[in-house]
């Protein structure tokens, strides 16, 4: 039977080999067989402050960059949230079965607002897992593709199906996640105990999907290695070449017997001279293809209204139900 698979991601500064890895890769595999919705999650981007004019030109970039790294609009959906207003009024339905102390317990919530404190945090940051859960409830969402950060969302989100099925009758699908065996969790090429992440400040940290090759060459070769010598997986005592080694298997297909065999008796220098070849030879194409896609944005725009419309007949529908088991309207 067809699964229906939803994912997205925030079009916040520019996709990083991790968001690559974690979840967009697995979406290329996925539609082959399923229902799928890929959707640009602006109005989580809004939980924290953005340059509108940016926000413009990023989610448009976006797109692009679905359509680059293999997203097919013959076979998926590919649709902006905010041009299908039924996220944000699930999400407020959502809201009032919701409970402050689940959205307390949130891990992203609790590292977003560190700087200025919960007091100060927005309204919006504390309610992003609800809306959340209203983008994957809303298309009667089986499967949900993503890197391991947002495991926790997607335990509120069933939560949320479950709880409100209870109160008002059978009316959502419980989903499950998705995660990579390998690599739902890419860490950053300097702090490899630490996750890679958009917002990091340091550059060196992070590898994005529009670095040219000189960058990929340099941030590859100034990544951190182990004590230790020898290109061997070990995610407890060789946490920095692992997660290289996670990216090599990545790039190239091989597994992990197969790149410890291959660097046998070779030095963390060639390797890593090897692994930003390959990741060259991975993503120059998908930088092409970006580029390719921005340059024409009257197709862009077409393959953008065509996943509107069919995004907005689902999400309506299923609003019709849940409307009316709430009691809301006449
Ligand atoms: P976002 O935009 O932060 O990240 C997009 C996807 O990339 C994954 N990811 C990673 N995977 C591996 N290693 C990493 N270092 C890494 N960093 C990020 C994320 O897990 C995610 O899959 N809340 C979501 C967006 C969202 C969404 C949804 C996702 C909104 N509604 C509904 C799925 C379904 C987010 O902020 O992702």
């Amino acid at each position: 039977m067809k699964d229906t698979v939803f994912s997205g991601v925030q079009p916040t500064r520019n996709l990083h080999i991790g968001n690559y890895i974690g979840a967009l890769k697995q979406w290329t595999h996925i539609q082959q067989q399923h229902h799928c919705y890929f959707c640009i999650v602006d109005q989580h981007a809004i939980t924290v402050p953005q340059d509108p004019a940016q926000l413009r030109s990023r989610i448009l970039t976006m797109a692009a960059i679905y359509l680059a790294i293999g997203i097919d609009p013959k076979k998926s959906i590919l649709f902006i949230q905010s041009e299908v207003p039924q996220h944000t009024e699930l999400g407020w339905l959502l809201m009032t079965i919701a409970k402050m102390g689940e959205l307390e317990r949130m891990t992203q919530f609790k590292d977003k607002s560190r700087k200025g404190g919960a007091i100060s945090a927005g309204v919006g940051l504390f309610g992003y897992p609800v809306l959340m859960a209203a983008d994957i409830l809303l298309y009667d969402t089986t499967i949900v593709p993503v890197g391991d950060d947002q495991l926790q969302h997607i335990e509120l989100t069933r939560v949320l199906a479950r709880r409100f099925n209870e109160r008002f009758g059978d009316t959502f699908v419980v989903p499950q996640p998705l995660i990579q065996k390998i690599g739902a969790r890419i860490m950053k090429l300097q702090k490899p105990e630490e996750k890679m992440s958009k917002s990091d400040e340091a550059e060196m940290n992070t590898l994005f999907l529009t670095d040219e090759d000189d960058v990929i060459r340099k941030k590859i070769m100034r990544a951190v290695t182990d004590s230790s010598a020898g290109i061997s997986y070990d995610l407890e005592s060789k946490p920095a070449v692992s997660n290289l080694m996670i990216i090599y298997h990545h790039m190239t297909g091989l597994n992990m017997k197969e790149i410890e065999k291959k660097f046998t008796d070779q030095g963390y220098g060639d390797f890593k001279k090897d692994l930003a070849e390959q990741i060259i030879e991975h993503m120059s194409p998908i930088r092409k293809k970006i580029k390719h896609y921005l340059a024409d944005p009257a197709e862009l725009n077409k393959i953008l209204d065509a996943g509107r419309d069919k995004a907005l007949a689902a999400a309506e529908e299923k609003m019709k139900l849940v409307r009316a088991k709430m009691g809301l309207g006449r």
